[in-house]
């Protein structure tokens, strides 16, 4: 599972759960682009003002959270991990809440799913940071993620992403600039400066364990003609020389790399940096 790391009840059946609550579940979610705001509203209710996406939803709480706060909008919370659904739409049947839905389903196929203009914004609350090199292709902060993303928001919608990781956050600063986004807000400490935003479970969980919070809120601008990676896809080149940054918090994901750099560190007299490789 990416990095997500569920403890299953012994006896779980994830296809008894997934039927038990289908009532939140859309399971042919790529059967209903461009028409989401129109099929999921009650029959007897006024259409949604808009639709919104909790991409990489995990357990749902934030999807379900931000629902009840705006009971006009329609919440969609989709996760790659079925056994995440499972547990969001339980979330979501016992909100009683009719305007959130989860769906199984990938960022890398949004635009299948999400017809132009479909999308007010996109939530990434504490995406997989995948730290590696090798697998960065998979992150959903991606410039490519980002101009797949501009298809699907309508004019002056936004991206909005939360995170506990300083490295992926200043790695997806680069990516919004290739793809042309304008940063509208930003904030290191997102917490603090936003205390009333509605929490994920990862925000709560590592909150508890003295993350800070890093969170922008962007909006396309002029699009790109050529937009190419031009930024250090290793997450090990975000890390400050100052590895006192992370006394009490290592970002989640990450802390094994910063335990051996500190060894590292320890052995040179301070300079971890040469040759690091992740
Ligand atoms: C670290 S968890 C965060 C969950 C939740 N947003 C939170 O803040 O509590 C990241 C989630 O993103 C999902 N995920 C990772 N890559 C994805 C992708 N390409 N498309 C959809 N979901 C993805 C994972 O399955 C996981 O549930």
């Amino acid at each position: 599972m990416h990095g997500l790391h569920i403890r299953l009840p012994k006896n779980f059946v994830l296809e008894e759960r997934l039927e038990r609550y289908a009532a939140a579940i859309e399971p042919n979610p790529y059967g209903w682009r461009g028409l989401w705001a129109a099929a999921c509203r009650r029959s007897d209710a006024a259409p949604f003002r808009e639709v919104r996406l909790d991409l990489g939803c995990g357990r749902g709480g934030f999807t379900v959270e931000a629902a009840r706060r705006e009971p006009d909008v329609l919440f969609i919370g989709m996760d790659s991990e079925p056994i995440c659904i499972a547990y969001a739409a339980q979330v979501g049947c016992e909100s009683g809440l009719s305007n959130v839905v989860f769906v199984p389903g990938s960022a890398m196929r949004i635009t299948e799913m999400f017809a132009e203009g479909e999308l007010a914004c996109i939530y990434l609350n504490f995406p997989t940071p995948f730290p590696r090199k090798k697998d960065s292709g998979k992150r959903t902060v991606n410039f490519e993620r980002l101009m797949d993303y501009r298809h699907v928001l309508a004019p002056g919608g936004q991206v909005r992403l939360r995170t506990d990781s300083q490295p992926l956050f200043d790695f997806a600063l680069t990516q919004l600039s290739i793809a042309g986004y304008e940063p509208v807000w930003t904030s290191r400490d997102a917490r603090a400066d936003r205390p009333d935003d509605p929490t994920s479970e990862y925000e709560v969980k590592l909150g508890g364990k003295g993350a800070r919070v890093c969170a922008y809120v962007a909006t396309p601008g002029e699009e790109p003609r050529d937009p190419h990676q031009t930024a250090e896809m290793s997450l090990a080149a975000y890390i400050p020389q100052d590895l006192g940054t992370y006394d009490g918090y290592a970002p989640h994901g990450m802390e094994a790399t910063i335990q051996n750099l500190r060894n590292r560190a320890a052995k040179t007299g301070g300079d971890w940096s040469s040759g690091v490789t992740i």
